[in-house]
């Protein structure tokens, strides 16, 4: 079972993962962040790189690698994960461009049809992650459906990086991005498979808000299923899940989460 921390706000939540990330650096300067867009991770990328600029970090060799993209938006799209990825972590972390993969990139918003880009798109970007000796820590998000990444419900937990239609909800939920217009938002994406995110050594999953704690509830302590893509955590050796109040609102063991927390040995880490 994942480890299970429950935080007052997403700030804490944020200066728990950089800590850890923070830490991981200054042992290993090429460390593989696995980065994934959305709101969730948003205080995390700016604690860390508040402790990156206060302890005077060096990370010219850090590399990063996104979850996912949209299918058929130019990389220059301000709502392109491409874009949001250097807005929100290559930029405010000081990273260097050049390190920092997002799926989409080598299709530089090629359209679905586009068969002789589109098709072998995820099995290259896994062999790149490979090439750069794996993922060291993942943070993720999770969809109101239990995907991560854009896993949808139904996703093999073995995939590997591939193309996927995204389900209606996700869509909707992601309007808000797209002047709330729900027909601009793509209908494909190609997105890290549950296979390839359990690869990466450390999981780190955010989460906040009601609106999160179904999903939340299924992922730590319902069944291993397709059904709640990230249900496939429970699985990984080294998984930390880190919510909110609400968002832990309808977890049972909630009290043992707390407890195991609160008597963590001081020498462990996340
Ligand atoms: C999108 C992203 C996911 C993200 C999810 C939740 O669908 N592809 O990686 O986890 O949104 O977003 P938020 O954190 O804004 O709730």
């Amino acid at each position: 079972m994942a480890e299970v921390i429950i935080v007052k706000d997403q700030h804490q939540a944020g200066r728990i993962y950089a800590r850890a990330v923070a830490d991981l650096i200054k042992q290993k300067p090429t460390a593989v962040l696995g980065l994934a867009t959305g709101s969730s991770p948003l205080a995390a990328y700016e604690e860390l790189a508040s402790i990156i600029y206060t302890e005077h970090i060096d990370v010219s060799h850090v590399r990063g690698f996104a979850l996912d993209e949209y299918i058929g938006l130019p990389l220059s799209h301000p709502q392109s994960y491409h874009s949001t990825i250097w807005r929100t972590v290559v930029e405010p972390l000081g990273l260097n461009p050049a390190n920092v993969h997002v799926p989409g990139d080598a299709l530089n918003g090629a359209p679905l049809s586009d068969g002789s880009k589109v098709a072998h798109a995820g099995e290259k970007y896994d062999q790149a992650i490979a090439a750069a000796g794996g993922v060291d820590v993942q943070i993720l998000g999770i969809g109101t459906d239990g995907h991560v990444g854009f896993n949808e419900p139904g996703s093999s937990l073995a995939s590997g990086t591939r193309i996927k239609t995204l389900a209606e909800q996700t869509r909707n939920d992601n309007a808000r991005f797209f002047n709330g217009d729900v027909s601009q938002v793509p209908t494909h994406c190609i997105t890290q498979g549950i296979g390839t995110i359990l690869k990466a050594r450390h999981l780190v999953l955010l989460a906040f808000g009601e609106a999160k704690a179904e999903a939340v509830a299924e992922t730590v302590e319902g069944g291993v299923s397709a059904f709640c893509p990230a249900s496939a955590l429970q699985l990984h050796p080294h998984a930390t899940v880190i919510v909110d109040e609400q968002a832990a609102s309808r977890l049972r063991n909630k009290d043992y989460y707390r407890w195991a927390y609160a008597h963590k040995p001081v020498w462990q880490s996340i």
